[in-house]
């Protein structure tokens, strides 16, 4: 779903960028099971950040990164050094029904994007679906006390759909072949974590 103004600026603020960069991908890079992830996946790619992470970060040597709303991917593909453009597909599409066959990825990665689908459970299915067998996805995800604060929810326009706790979010991961491998986590408020699908 698209984001609402007040979101959209958070997302596009450096404050954003820079929790990316020096909090989150660290964090992620040290779940890695391997050291290269040649193929790789974004869903919810917003300004580009991440693209950037994945190719610098996880060995990727192309990465596909999508986002639903046009303006995210215009504004991701004008922040990308000239150097890392080949490198890089932009691509606009919904994380709930990605144009991918099966097993085609070595990683998938989702900072901040799941909780934001309209239906998350579908969201897993299709991730895992695109994932090959020891593929791994990389998330931070914001968790119910958060999505289902109502404060925060009027504030942010938050049009619901993908509020989970951390438990349900595991086990719809398990329900989907893809066991956890690396995880931190505020209580049920922010996640970051690592999960293998299996051979
Ligand atoms: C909170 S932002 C995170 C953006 C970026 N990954 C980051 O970490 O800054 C969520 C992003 O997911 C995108 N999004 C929301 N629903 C989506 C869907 N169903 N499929 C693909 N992208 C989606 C939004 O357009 C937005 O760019």
């Amino acid at each position: 779903m698209k984001l609402s103004p007040i979101v959209r600026f958070m997302t596009n603020s450096c404050l954003r960028a820079l929790s990316q960069i020096y909090i989150e991908a660290p964090l992620l890079r040290k779940m890695a099971a391997k050291k290269e992830y040649p193929l790789c996946l974004e869903i919810g790619c917003g300004r580009g950040i991440g693209a950037r992470i994945i190719l610098e970060q996880f060995g990727a040597r192309k990465v596909i990164a999508t986002d639903i709303d046009p303006e995210q991917i215009e504004r991701a593909e004008r922040g990308l050094s000239a150097a890392l453009k080949d490198r890089v597909e932009f691509r606009v599409e919904n994380a709930m029904s990605l144009d991918e066959p099966d097993g085609r990825f070595d990683a998938v990665f989702s900072f901040g994007v799941i909780h934001h689908t309209e239906n998350w459970r579908k969201t897993i299915k299709e991730v895992a679906r695109v994932l090959k067998p020891e593929g791994e996805i990389f998330f931070m995800e914001l968790l119910k006390s958060v999505t289902r604060n109502s404060f925060l929810v009027k504030i942010s326009q938050y049009p619901g759909g993908g509020e989970f706790g951390l438990k349900e979010f595991e086990n719809a991961l398990a329900a989907e072949g893809l066991k956890i491998t690396g995880l931190k986590h505020i209580a049920d408020i922010v996640a970051l974590g690592a999960a293998r699908k299996k051979r």
